[in-house]
């Protein structure tokens, strides 16, 4: 049981073409440690939380919800929008917690990224994010940092994650949220 792969689900707060987080989530699934997978969850189909539409959940909804619930590990990958996460990605953490009693996140290991062309690389919005996936009360993995500022001048033109530095600290978080879930897992089945 321990042993089964670790399914980790990403998702970017970003439907942007180009979007450098979406470029992110692909680098990180370049550095899972072995006997993991990491799948994306796209946020382009899913509608704006509105408390009037929860019964019944749009399809959209019960589908993120289902790959949540589906998942070992979440790892998002936050853009940083007037030093917070995206309206995108809140709305979607928000539909992800209801109706109430039914918070799909609770209990997820999780972990984030973040990649801007600003020198900051996501600090605010990251420290939010946290904040938030402790309210959640899901397991959070906060080191070591990704922090990818500057993040025109760290992927390449194929969108590949190209600075070595960048790519090194993924694969320990990844290890990491990984190595956490894989233990939560055991202790449960104890
Ligand atoms: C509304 C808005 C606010 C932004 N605020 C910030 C910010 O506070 N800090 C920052 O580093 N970048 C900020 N940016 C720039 C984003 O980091 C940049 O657009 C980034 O590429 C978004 O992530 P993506 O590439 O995954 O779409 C902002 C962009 C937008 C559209």
């Amino acid at each position: 049981m321990a042993d089964r792969n670790v399914k980790i689900l990403g998702i970017a707060g970003s439907t942007r073409d180009g979007s450098f987080n979406r470029m992110a989530l692909a680098a990180a699934a370049q550095q899972l440690p072995s006997g993991s997978t990491l799948e994306v969850f796209e946020l382009h189909e899913m509608p704006l939380y509105a408390q009037q539409h929860e019964t019944p959940l749009p399809a959209e909804v019960s589908d993120l919800k289902a790959a949540v619930e589906g998942a070992d590990a979440i790892l998002f990958a936050t853009p940083e929008h007037n030093a917070s996460i995206s309206a995108a990605l809140k709305s979607a953490i928000d539909w992800g917690s209801r109706p109430m009693g039914h918070n799909s996140w609770a209990g997820k290991v999780g972990a984030v990224i973040g990649a801007s062309p600003g020198a900051l690389g996501t600090v605010r919005a990251q420290g939010q994010l946290r904040q938030i996936m402790a309210a959640l009360d899901m397991v959070v993995v906060s080191q070591p940092d990704v922090l990818i500022g500057s993040a025109r001048d760290k992927f390449g033109m194929n969108g590949s994650l190209v600075d070595e530095k960048a790519r090194a600290l993924l694969g320990q978080l990844m290890t990491r949220l990984v190595a956490t879930a894989r233990a939560l897992r055991q202790g449960a089945a104890q």
